[in-house]
């Protein structure tokens, strides 16, 4: 029988999962359906239900509600507990299992699809809403040497600072000996970094944080999370000189780890995302 999985959104019309997903599925033999589910604004927890009593067995969670989907469930995994955020629930029997693997994909797609380590990295993220707050512990955990975050309003930065200090000391001791310092972007001053990395929304309107112009390091990567055409930043930092990179290894490689959940195999991302970026 075929089994039932959807992500969920609002807005949901444009997302690639459900094509991703059934290249996964074809490339791994694997019998699958996979649709796209707009929830009302105040109807999140009552969609899930409604896919679990349909026998679904699982979900993906998108913009709003990935706060909501953590909230749902006391069976978060770690994953999920660190960004404090859900973009997979399983349904198993009567539990929903929360997880969280945008941090994944965003590493591995660094990684092994670009190439650069973040261990002993200087690393600025900039931005501080749902999109920043998901990798902050991910980078930590890849063991970067410095984290800065950067972003127009100063008290969120300092916000996530302090909360990703405070998180990691309780929940991973010892192994937390990152330095992280929150910024203005006016007050970045010459310090310069390894890997930027935008996870601010400035891209939707085609803007760009301030950034100094010598913000890269030799060799440097300008990451976007942003995916589709190239942002103000990514010009930027192509101008700069740096590697320029966009989201869309990321989304293939969060969705390859939900796939891998659900499925227990790891499918190939490589082909699926060479695919994708040739539409
Ligand atoms: P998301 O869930 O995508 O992270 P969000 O929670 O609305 O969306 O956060 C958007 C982020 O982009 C914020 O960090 C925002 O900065 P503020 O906190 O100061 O609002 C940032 N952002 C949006 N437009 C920007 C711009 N033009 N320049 C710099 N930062 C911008």
């Amino acid at each position: 029988m075929t089994d039932k999985y959807a992500v969920i959104g609002n807005p949901i019309a444009h997302s690639k999962s459900p094509l991703i997903h059934s290249m996964f599925a074809a490339q791994t033999g694997q019998d699958i359906s996979y649709e796209t589910i707009l929830a009302p604004l105040d109807g999140f927890a009552a969609t899930v239900e409604r896919l679990r009593k349909e026998d679904y067995k699982g979900c993906n969670v998108t913009v709003p509600f990935k706060l909501q989907a953590f909230n749902l469930t006391p069976f978060g995994k770690q994953q999920a507990q660190d960004a404090n955020a859900a973009n997979t629930l399983t349904f198993e029997g009567n539990k929903i299992i929360a997880n969280n693997t945008d941090g994944i994909g965003l590493v591995r797609d660094i990684e092994q699809n670009l190439g650069f380590s973040l261990q002993g990295k200087r690393v600025l993220l900039m931005g501080a809403g749902g999109a920043a707050r998901g990798i902050q512990m991910p980078l930590v955990l890849a063991k970067v040497q410095r984290l800065v975050i950067a972003n127009r309003t100063f008290e969120k930065a300092k916000e996530m600072e302090e909360e990703v200090l405070m998180y990691g000391h309780k929940h991973y001791g010892k192994l937390f000996d990152v330095e992280i310092a929150a910024r203005n972007y006016s007050d970045l001053g010459d310090e310069q970094f390894d890997i930027v990395i935008n996870a601010t929304s400035s891209g939707l309107t085609d803007e760009m944080p301030p950034l100094p112009t010598d913000i890269f390091a030799p060799g440097a990567l300008a990451y976007d999370m942003m995916y589709g055409r190239e942002t103000p930043f990514m010009r930027f930092a192509r101008e700069q000189g740096a590697q320029v990179a966009d989201g869309l290894g990321m989304l293939v490689e969060q969705a390859a780890e939900a796939f891998c959940i659900w499925r227990g195999v790891s499918p190939d991302t490589a082909p699926v995302i060479a695919a994708l970026r040739n539409r």
